[in-house]
């Protein structure tokens, strides 16, 4: 019989939430800053805001993933940080082929999960390894704005290390790949949602997933 779990707890779909909103609006600020044809001529501070927003975004993000980590200990086992590297037991190997050969048309079996599945966990892991990434990057380049600062003497090694304009290259196309990801994390959730009918889409909303157990 369907059985109805709770299996994203409100700080996994806050974040979830949180994360997306910041990374759409980093990106549109982000794509202005980086191509900047509203130029401020008379006086409008067009830039300026733009930039602000960048900002007021950067911490909210900050303090979105931070929270997220610190849920990875601290939350269900569908939240765990063990839950993204499923390679690490032969369960989640197995089915991370199969998930793999169904995402590449090879196979037509997919494993029933009441989280999330082996392959879009290690997609995961790689997106957090680059909001981690954008942050770092993006703090580096903040740090410029006052040389003398805390986060300049912070960020410093890591400046003279790679040089600004290399993690200005990388702060760019990093935001290409998040996008091209949304793209795809789109398409495979509602993929997903349809093949499964376990509620994969409501389920970032409300948090819980319809289980039928005979699939597991
Ligand atoms: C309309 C927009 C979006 C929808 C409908 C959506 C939907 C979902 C769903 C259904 C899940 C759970 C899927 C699963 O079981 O694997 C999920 C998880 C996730 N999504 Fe999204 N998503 C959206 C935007 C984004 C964006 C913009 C990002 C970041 C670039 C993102 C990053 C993630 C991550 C990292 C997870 C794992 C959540 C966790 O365990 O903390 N999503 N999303
Ligand atoms: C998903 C996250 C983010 C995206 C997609 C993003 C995107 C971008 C892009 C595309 C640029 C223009 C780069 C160029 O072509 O020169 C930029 C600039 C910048 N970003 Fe981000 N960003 C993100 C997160 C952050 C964070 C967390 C910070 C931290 C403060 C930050 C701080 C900056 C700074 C300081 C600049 C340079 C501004 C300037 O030159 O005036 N960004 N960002």
């Amino acid at each position: 019989m369907l059985e109805i779990r709770y299996v994203w707890e409100w700080p996994v779909r806050i974040t979830h939430w949180v994360n997306a909103l910041c990374v759409v609006v980093l990106a549109l600020t982000g794509f202005a800053i980086g191509t900047p044809i509203l130029v401020a001529g008379d006086g409008s501070y067009v830039m300026g805001w733009v930039r602000f927003v960048h900002y007021v975004a950067a911490y909210a993000f900050t303090v979105s993933v931070l929270a997220r980590f610190y849920w990875m200990f601290a939350g269900n086992h569908h939240a765990s940080w063990r839950a993204f590297i499923p390679w690490t037991t032969a369960v989640g190997r197995r089915n991370f082929v199969k998930m793999l050969r169904y995402y590449t048309f090879t196979g037509k079996q997919i494993s029933y999960e009441v989280g999330h599945n082996p392959v879009a966990a290690l997609a995961y892991a790689g997106i957090f390894a680059l909001f981690v990434f954008q942050i770092v990057s993006g703090f580096a380049l903040y740090s410029q704005y006052n040389p003398g600062g805390f986060m300049a003497g912070l960020f410093a090694p890591l400046l003279n290390l790679v040089g600004n304009q290399w993690l200005r290259l990388g702060h760019h196309g990093v935001m290409w790949l998040l996008l091209g990801f949304f793209i795809n994390h789109v398409y495979s959730g509602w993929l997903m949602d349809v093949k499964e009918r376990n509620g994969t889409m409501s389920g970032i909303v409300s948090g819980y997933r319809f289980i039928e157990p005979r699939d597991l």
